[in-house]
């Protein structure tokens, strides 16, 4: 077991294959977290218990009878608002006399193998012998009843933990916050590491130091957002790339979340992570429960590269989808930038037969063929073909796709209805808004509204309509607005501030029936690029469209900063043209195949607008991925010179993935920012060093010590955005 009771201490002691996590029931019942960190063995960890008052607000019950004890300092396991600990609570409850105050004390617990599923949102899974876990209720003298969820991997540094709220008691209460976990550190060293951004540029890496008081990052957008990612990590003050420790915390939810962190007066660091709770609020009837998404918590004690590796392997191995990581990903050629709305079925098949003669897989039609769809402004929610620009329909786009020896794949947005729709102007009241109120537009378009069954039906009737009417093996799922003036029709007064959850919800429940109706079309998430690249998207989608921004020198952070909590399997890539779309910089084709060969390789261009040179170019450049895809997909990565890397006035960016077994390795090195002749030797790592590595382009032998220790020399100049790619492999 994984989890051990020691019943004379009240402590339990969870172990993953490098943590330990230690929480005990106090005096008076209270649940008080001890340790989390680097294995510890298993005397006693009580003494790890800060016990100081500081002159605050003590409970009076007998229970309790020390007046060095005040909930005010005391490391809380799950810490509830009302009773004496004022800092950020992880449970607040407006109870049937309407006031919030909670205290939770200890009720039972039990410790079994295994992991119970989790009942409408996706949740990572565990296998015979993966894993064990521990249940364990705190009861407030409302009859609220919380259980507290925590699973720990054998062979992760994983522990995941999630909270139902239970009613016991004869009348509502109402949630107003329910985090996922909570988790009090006895040190106030840390930095924080979280990903921000907006469309065209997002997950960027930022470290700060936490001063004292309370800082967030949360989204309220009603989808985990562009702007913050639903993951942070604690980071120790000597933390860096390789070494240090990490604490990783990652909510799989897709929806309106916030990781907040308090550093109190005296040295404590609290961190949690959960559903947003501005934007919430939840009406909890006698006898009925509520579930918090899940939160991965991921401990590296070999820093922020460690904790990346780590969470990587435990996406691949216990969230993402099996039949999608063991399938070669199609490498596809998608249409949109090569022809925005301005197509019409001989333009794709053209497409379409340019690519299979590249050695593409598939075609993916992008936004545009249904409806009247020859801009923005209209037709979101009309998924019918438009047969004047596709005579047929898309069965028919279909047969000529495939007779050309390549699949097609189709573009929807299924979460929205255009203000100049058919959906729209017979069914006005399924898009959310709020009745009396300006409905705010976006890109022309409204959000409808999920937390309707209704809708939810129609929805899956109009895909299915195609679906199951045309060869379609894949689907691009996009999502380009955020939620506004969320109220629901159908839901009752005191009931609107859960809109927000049962959205998200209902978008659950309608990739479930999509997913499970249609079992062999892969998914790809896109919300206007990475707005929504969150772990419970990548439960239905098993890859993700990084960012509209297709330049690579943008990319490079972008990836990056995707990297810090993502794998490269889900990570999608495309070669655009140059100049660039978005940026207008011109790159080399070279260096836009290998940064888009560090995740799911694709194309976004015309390829009949390629010169012959560049055709050519394109076709190594997809032989070359066959040959290195499998490392890229099941590799661990290694990030050796982050982006904006400066070096003797140059700029470079370089990375490594590695197959587990150390037997194959794909170097990639981008010169960003010239330098003349500097000497130059870039140090990989995961090699094993007693093994000789060949290039597999050079022939060229190189021992694995050799490569880590002295490095590969760079050396000489290089012109701006040049890239150099290595396949290593071992004897
Ligand atoms: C936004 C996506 O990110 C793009 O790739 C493209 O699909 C457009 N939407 C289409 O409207």
């Amino acid at each position: 077991m994984s989890i051990k009771y020691y019943e004379n201490e009240r402590i339990f002691k969870l172990d993953t294959s490098n943590s330990t996590y230690v929480l005990a029931v106090g005096e008076g019942g209270y649940v008080l977290g001890m340790y989390y960190g680097a294995h510890v063995d298993e005397h006693d960890l009580r003494y790890l218990y800060v016990r100081e008052g500081h002159d605050s607000t003590v409970p009076l019950s007998a229970s309790v009878p020390d007046w060095r004890f005040s909930p005010d300092t005391m490391q809380a396991e799950y810490p509830a608002y009302g009773s004496g600990d004022y800092r950020i609570p992880a449970l607040k409850i407006k109870n049937a006399d309407g006031n919030t105050v909670t205290d939770l004390r200890y009720l039972r617990h039990s410790i079994y193998a295994g992991k119970p599923a989790l009942r409408g949102m996706p949740s990572t899974k565990a296998g015979d012998g993966d894993a064990d876990t521990l249940e364990l209720v705190c009861r407030d003298i409302t009859g609220a009843e919380i259980t507290l969820y925590y699973t720990a991997y054998k062979n992760h540094p994983i522990i995941t933990r999630r909270a139902r709220v239970t009613n016991t008691s004869c009348e509502a209460m109402y949630l107003e916050r329910v985090y996922s976990a909570s988790v009090d550190f006895t040190r106030d060293e840390y930095r924080l590491l979280h990903m921000w951004g907006c469309w065209g540029r997002e997950k960027h890496v930022e470290r700060r130091a936490l001063g004292h008081g309370t800082t967030s990052i949360s989204s309220t957008r009603g989808a985990s957002g562009h702007y913050h990612n639903p993951f942070a990590a604690l980071l120790s003050h000597d933390c860096t790339e390789e070494t240090g420790e990490a604490y990783g915390f990652s909510l799989v939810y897709s929806g309106n979340f916030s990781i907040d962190v308090e550093v109190d007066a005296f040295g404590l660091t609290r961190i949690m992570c959960g559903v947003d709770p501005e934007s919430f609020e939840w009406k909890l009837e006698a006898g009925e429960s509520f579930d918090t998404p899940e939160a991965v918590l991921v401990y590296s004690d070999c820093g922020e590269g460690g904790m990346s590796r780590a969470l990587h392997r435990f996406w691949r191995e216990h969230l993402l989808e099996k039949k999608w990581l063991e399938a070669p990903r199609p490498i596809v050629v998608n249409n949109w930038e090569a022809t925005y709305f301005d197509f019409d079925a001989d333009k794709i098949v053209s497409i379409a037969k340019e690519a299979a003669e590249l050695g593409l897989d598939m075609l993916v039609l992008d936004d545009g063929w249904f409806g009247v769809r020859n801009s923005d402004r209209c037709s979101l929610g009309d998924w019918v073909c438009n047969e004047e620009k596709l005579p047929g329909g898309i069965g028919k786009l279909a047969e000529r796709v495939n007779a050309l020896g390549i699949k097609l794949g189709l573009w929807f947005e299924p979460e929205m209805a255009s203000r100049d729709s058919d959906l729209y102007r017979a069914h006005p009241d399924w898009c959310i808004q709020t009745k009396g109120r300006d409905m705010s537009i976006a890109r022309h378009q409204y959000v409808l509204d999920l937390s309707r069954a209704d809708v939810r039906d129609y929805i899956f009737d109009a895909m299915s309509k195609i679906l199951s009417n045309a060869h379609v093996e894949y689907v691009k799922w996009d999502f380009n607005r955020n939620l506004t003036e969320y109220s629901s029709e159908l839901l009752p007064k005191d009931r609107q501030g859960e809109v927000f959850h049962r959205y998200v919800l209902g978008l659950y429940e309608l990739l479930d029936r999509i997913t499970s109706a249609f079992p062999d079309v892969m998914m790809e998430g896109c919300a206007s690029g990475g707005g929504r690249y969150d772990p419970a998207m990548l439960y239905y989608f098993p890859q993700y469209w990084t960012s509209d921004d297709t330049d690579p020198v943008e990319r490079l952070k972008i990836q990056y900063g995707t990297s810090i909590a993502y794998p490269a399997c889900t990570m999608s890539c495309h070669v655009s043209a140059s100049p660039n779309h978005q940026t207008g910089r011109e790159t080399m084709l070279s260096t836009r195949g290998a940064v888009a060969a560090a995740g799911v390789f694709g194309y976004e261009l015309d390829p009949g607008k390629m010169t012959e040179r560049e055709r050519e170019e394109i076709k190594a450049q997809i032989a070359d991925y066959r040959a290195v895809r499998h490392i890229v997909m099941e590799g661990d990565l290694y990030r050796l010179l982050l982006p904006g890397t400066e070096t003797h006035g140059g700029e470079v960016c370089a990375w490594e993935y590695v197959m587990p077994d150390r037997s194959e390795a794909l170097f990639t090195y981008v010169c960003v920012r010239t330098m003349i002749a500097p000497v130059s030797f870039v140090r990989l790592r995961g090699l094993d060093a007693d093994r000789v590595y060949t290039d597999v382009k050079t022939g060229r032998r190189y021992r694995g010590g050799t490569l880590m220790n002295a490095g590969l020399n760079l050396t000489g100049s290089r012109r701006d955005g040049e890239c150099v790619v290595m396949h290593l492999k071992a004897e």
